[in-house]
């Protein structure tokens, strides 16, 4: 996260964090807890270090997958910066149609694609449907065929790399149920060029999420263009376009610092690799095909733009654990409860001398895996402290649910020292009508 972001600010004697310029708690009161915020400057200079990768008139390019967050907001701010959009429902595809996003950039993958989808996708024109098995190659071709088309198609392979990342959130291994086996896509890639309303614009991989080195893309990449090449030698059939999927790790530790916070907890851990590196590493590999490329990173775009806040409703302890319960929970950020995954917590101010305590922080759903952070290292908390829950601009709202009939938060867009909401919260009377 770069910090000119997120970070403390101590303008009145005690420091308090801010988005870019404005004050974290002044936005809690005004717009209550829980609160999703994003910072507009952080999106655009996520969005244009990829970009920066690729020369002017450039063919190659960068998406955004529109599944870490689809604020219509935020599909527009990244429209308007050229990007391609990969998509995996009907209704991310009118997302992305809507927000602006150029068709001819727009890829749509997926094991279980409906028929109407499938017909949205073809009528609107987008780049590629990514075919995820031989039976949704023929359904395509119907389709295409009853519509008098020729549906243009990517085969999603499944290369069998070890992302090595969390298990839920790796795809590119044989028990996945994504893309198809390289000893089967032979036979995709035969039966796509013998079908009359297909036509092959290229091969689609993505291996996983949340990846934190380079050698499961260097692998992946490698095997790619060895089967393009395989592929043209033995059956003649041409490759022009990869989309190497997306998966690019972000560092989640130390997303803020300050010296009344104890970095402890904040493990150090080996630096990710960058944008630079992930150039260097993988554009020669997949430029030596011949081919044309993109890659559709969503969280590396999002991920560190946007924090939740959320408010101390009581604190407790027992003979085991101190608890800080907030009125945020597993249904606004499942990701801790589902992939025990780690954000950083921050409380909005900070006092000097405040002593640390260790808590599990935890929300209000009738679940014990309903937990934010679990012994981490906080300032004493009391009743109504606000805190922020870092590096949540990803896969955070969009898995938000009505689970305990609770509502969705509210969404805010931070651009300099002014703010505007960019989705209302959620009101219980529209859930309960
Ligand atoms: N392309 C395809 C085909 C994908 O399935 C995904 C993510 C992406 C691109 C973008 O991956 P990214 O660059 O964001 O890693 N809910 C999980 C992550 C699920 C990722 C699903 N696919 C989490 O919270 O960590």
């Amino acid at each position: 996260m770069n910090d000119t972001t997120f970070l403390y600010k101590d303008t009145s004697g005690n420091p308090a964090l801010y988005c870019e310029d404005v004050l974290l708690a002044g936005l809690a009161a005004k717009f209550g807890t829980p609160l999703y915020v994003y910072s507009k400057a952080q999106i655009l200079r996520n969005i244009r270090k990829f970009k920066s990768l690729f020369a002017e008139g450039d063919s190659n390019y960068v998406s955004y997958a529109i599944k870490a967050n689809s604020n219509p907001e935020i599909l527009t701010i990244l429209a308007g910066e050229g990007a391609g959009a990969s998509v995996v429902s009907g209704g991310e595809l009118r997302a992305a149609l809507k927000a602006g996003f150029d068709p001819k950039k727009i890829t749509f993958d997926g094991p279980g694609k409906t028929d109407e989808e499938i017909t949205l996708a073809l009528r609107s024109g987008i780049f590629a449907i990514d075919i995820e098995s031989i039976q949704e190659l023929s359904v395509v071709n119907d389709i295409a065929a009853s519509l008098g088309m020729k549906a243009s198609i990517c085969i999603r392979v499944n290369p069998h790399i070890d992302a090595k990342t969390h298990p839920y959130i790796s795809t590119g291994l044989s028990h996945n149920k994504f893309g198809i086996p390289f000893e089967n896509a032979f036979e995709a890639y035969l039966l796509a060029h013998s079908l009359s309303h297909i036509e092959i614009s290229g091969i689609h991989c993505h291996i996983g999420s949340q990846i934190t080195t380079l050698e499961p893309f260097i692998e992946s990449a490698e095997s790619i263009a060895q089967f393009i090449s395989e592929l043209k030698i033995k059956e003649g059939i041409e490759i022009r376009h990869i989309n190497f999927g997306g998966g690019i790790g972000v560092k989640y530790h130390s997303s803020v610092s300050h010296k009344f916070l104890d970095d402890k907890t904040e493990t150090p851990l080996p630096p990710i690799f960058t944008e630079k590196d992930f150039q260097d590493a993988i554009f020669p590999i997949l430029s030596g095909t011949g081919c044309t490329f993109n890659f559709e990173p969503g969280r590396a775009i999002i991920a560190d733009a946007g924090v939740l806040l959320a408010k101390t409703l009581y604190t407790k302890s027992n003979m085991e654990k101190h608890f800080v319960i907030i009125d945020a929970s597993m249904t606004d950020l499942i990701r801790p409860s589902l992939y025990h995954a780690y954000h950083q917590i921050a409380p909005l101010s900070l006092t000097k001398g405040t002593p640390l305590v260790t808590y599990d922080v935890v929300g209000p759903v009738c679940e014990s895996t309903d937990f934010l952070a679990q012994d981490r290292s906080l300032p004493k908390m009391e009743r109504g402290d606000l805190l922020a829950i870092l590096s949540t601009g990803a896969y955070s709202y969009v898995l938000a649910s009505n689970y305990n009939l609770r509502t969705r938060a509210a969404e805010v867009l931070v651009e300099g020292n002014s703010y505007r909401i960019i989705r209302k919260r959620e009101r219980i009377e529209d859930i309960i009508a």
